[in-house]
């Protein structure tokens, strides 16, 4: 493993809407010596999303901003990237669409986890469509943001095979132990570690 002995971490903000299982491993990613990013900041657009307690237990800054008018909340986020002088953002399980413009201002610098094998099942309720179309393997998928959903350039995927007793339950599960994998190892492949 490469050590950033002498480097500054990357100031990263995670993006969050509820549970935050994402934004605690990348959390310990960020704290071990192989992590080229910090993670200084947390956005949300839901006051309770469960994910927030993540803030107060390793003590990061967060910020929770309504989506009501996403402009005006775009605006704000913008404000609170520049103070914390961000250079990353990690979209983890964030509920909203992000404008074009605001990807625009941040190409290249906003990566997304998507619980499907990308281009498959982009949206919601993965887990479902890949079960009723038979697959035999679903998955996840970090990528960068672009300006259309779950269409930026992937990054990392890792297969889960789908079993007969497989349901959308079972089967977020499982690709949930990978997604905690390889978003770590998606951020390490971006900065070429
Ligand atoms: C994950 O399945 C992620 O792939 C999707 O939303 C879920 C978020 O889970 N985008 P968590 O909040 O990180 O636990």
């Amino acid at each position: 493993m490469v050590q950033l002995i002498g480097f500054k971490k990357i100031k990263t903000a995670i993006f969050i809407s509820g549970r935050g299982s994402n934004l605690k491993s990348l959390i310990k990613f960020s704290k071990t010596k192989s992590s080229p990013i910090s993670i200084d900041l947390i956005i949300s657009n839901n006051h309770n999303a469960k994910g927030l307690k993540y803030a107060n237990i390793f003590k990061i800054k967060k910020k929770i901003f309504r989506f009501k008018d996403k402009t005006l909340a775009e605006k704000k986020i913008l404000l609170e990237i520049r103070k914390y002088k961000i250079n990353l953002i990690c979209l983890a399980g964030f509920m909203e669409i992000l404008s074009k413009k605001f990807i625009k201002n941040f190409k290249g610098k906003i990566l997304n986890i998507h619980p499907s094998l990308l281009p498959k099942y982009k949206g919601l309720n993965t887990h479902q469509k890949a079960i009723n179309n038979k697959e035999s393997y679903s998955g996840c998928t970090v990528h960068f943001v672009n300006h259309k959903l779950d269409s930026g350039k992937i990054i990392l995927q890792n297969k889960v095979k789908i079993t007969k007793k497989d349901t959308p339950k079972s089967l977020a599960k499982k690709i949930l132990v990978q997604e905690h994998k390889i978003y770590p190892k998606a951020i390490l492949k971006v900065f070429n570690l």
